[in-house]
Order: C-alpha cells, then sequence, then structure tokens
C-alpha cells in the first residue's frame, strides 16, 4: 500500500493505475475506522482493480472546535487496518494541502445542505460538499462509496455529482450494526459505558417505526413511536426526527403509501449520534 502525503503523490500512483488500464474505486474517510469504513473498502474491493481510501479530518465540516479537536486520530491502527483490507493507495493530506493559501472556493448544495440536519449544523454540508470535490479532482475515481448512515450527506453528494456533471459513480452502502443493532459509527468510541449501552434505543426506535409502517401507520404515527421510544431513556436527549421523501428529503404526511426515509439524532453525553432508516408500507 502506498502512503501518499500529498496531492502530486497520490496522482503519481492513480496515474500508473490508469496507465495499466485499470478501474479506480475511492473511499473517502476522517479515520478512526471502523467495521463500516471496512465494509466500504469491501464493496469498492469487489468492483474495482484498484482501491484508493483518503483520511483526513477535514476542518470545514465541523462547527464545533472542541468536536473537531475530539474528533478521534488513529493513524497508526487506521493504516495497519487499510493494509489488511487490500487498498492499493492512501492518501492522508494536511490541512494546508488540501486548503492551500488563499483557498476560497466553496461547493454547496443550496437545499439539500441546509435542510433539516443541515439547519442543526449550519456550514456542515458545504464543508462535506467543498471537501469531497477536491477529493474527487484528486483520486478521480470510476466510482466512490458512501455509507447509508449519513443519509443526508449521501444525497447531498449524490446530488452535487449529477449538478455538476462529475464522470463518477456514487454508490451508497447500507449501514453497518453492531450486533446490539447500534450504528458504528468512530464517536462509538467516546460513549462512556452507560451511554454506550442507551443508544441502542436508536435502532430500537427504528426497528419500531419499520413494523408500524408495515402496518398501516401514518408518518405522524412514525414520529410519535420515534419520540416516544428515545424519550423513554433518560440518557437520550433527542435532537431530531425527520421523516423525508427519500432523495429530496421533502417533509412527508399522511398514511406512509410508499417507502419514506426516517432520520433522527439524539445526543448521549457530549455525543450526538446519528441513525436512519428507509421504511417501506
Ligand atoms: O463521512 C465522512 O467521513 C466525511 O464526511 C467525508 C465524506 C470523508 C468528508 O470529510
Amino acid at each position: 500500500m502506498q502512503v501518499c502525503r500529498t496531492i502530486s503523490d497520490i496522482r503519481a500512483a492513480v496515474a500508473a493505475f490508469r496507465g495499466a488500464g485499470e478501474s479506480v474505486g475511492l473511499v473517502t474517510t476522517m479515520g478512526a475506522l471502523h467495521a463500516g469504513h471496512m465494509t466500504l473498502v469491501a464493496n469498492a474491493r469487489a468492483a474495482h482493480d484498484r482501491v484508493v481510501a483518503t483520511i483526513f479530518v477535514n476542518p470545514t465540516q465541523f462547527g464545533d472546535p472542541a468536536d473537531l479537536e475530539n474528533y478521534p486520530r488513529t493513524e497508526e491502527e487506521d493504516l495497519a487496518a487499510l493494509e489488511a483490507a487490500g487498498i492499493d493507495a492512501v492518501l492522508i493530506p494536511s490541512v494546508d494541502e488540501i486548503y492551500p493559501d488563499g483557498d476560497e472556493t466553496i461547493v454547496e448544495t443550496t437545499h439539500l445542505a441546509n435542510t433539516l440536519h443541515g439547519q442543526v449544523r449550519p456550514g456542515h454540508f458545504r464543508g462535506v460538499a467543498t471537501v469531497v470535490t477536491k477529493l474527487f479532482n484528486i483520486v478521480r475515481p470510476d466510482a466512490a462509496y458512501f455509507g447509508e448512515k449519513d443519509y443526508q450527506q449521501l444525497q447531498v453528494i449524490k446530488r452535487m455529482v449529477c449538478d455538476l456533471h462529475m464522470d463518477l459513480r456514487v454508490v451508497g452502502v447500507p449501514t453497518v450494526r453492531e450486533p446490539d443493532g447500534l450504528a458504528m459509527s468512530s464517536r462509538n468510541v467516546r460513549l462512556s459505558p452507560e451511554d454506550r449501552a442507551a443508544a441502542v434505543v436508536l435502532s430500537r426506535s427504528l426497528d419500531a417505526a419499520a413494523q408500524h409502517a408495515k402496518e398501516g401507520a401514518t408518518v405522524a404515527e412514525l414520529d410519535r413511536v420515534i419520540r416516544d421510544t428515545i424519550n423513554a431513556e433518560r440518557r437520550a436527549e433527542l435532537t431530531a426526527v425527520d421523516i423525508v421523501a427519500p432523495g429530496t428529503l421533502a417533509r412527508v404526511e399522511g398514511p406512509v403509501t410508499a417507502p419514506v426515509a426516517i432520520m433522527i439524532s439524539a445526543r448521549f453525553g457530549d455525543v450526538l449520534l446519528i441513525d436512519q432508516r428507509e421504511v417501506t408500507p
């Protein structure tokens, strides 16, 4: 595995793959890798001759400086995991490499970035779209792999790729869960043992909503089931429940007659967790 710290090094690695007529898949990460990332890598590995990963804790997508500072950084373990998973080249750039002096260009999906979770974290999806555009331009992969857990992020990236006529496929990969149902996240390591046990309430609330959707519930009833389940866990502070149309993220109402996406978030101590599920009637 080639470990590249500069744009020119990763470009040279990718140029060599391309020169040999090989296809390239990309997995972008902020490090602190877990089984969810490894599933993205496995999907890319199965579909491409070469797989490139990036590890970059992107400052522009953090609103809260403490959140950026506390974000786990585990470079040595991450590199070992990527090597073991058969990654061909990894880019670990500095902040200056990605945002050089004078950098002023931003990429923003105007509606999708500023609705739902984007209202709780202003600027977050602009930071994501901007850095992902940079990483796509640097690596120029045939396809890039993203988890469905970050559902709004996935919709933002798909929209951006479509609107800007970027020449790659965006592949959404289903959420990987712990045995008790908690969605895997780099933030989980920051949970106290009590909060870790309590956090399972997120997936439990989605399970309950999925069951109700099958039994003919309305959107308002799904919303109530989610709120009641999470509010019954005193360690959880519910921050959002959004029930929306997949893709557009437009709010839906009335009886559930077509698939809807449920996006939820809650705080456990100072850790904000999100989860998501598409449910069908
Ligand atoms: O999902 C993530 O880890 C990040 O938001 C991403 C896509 C790597 C951009 O920094």
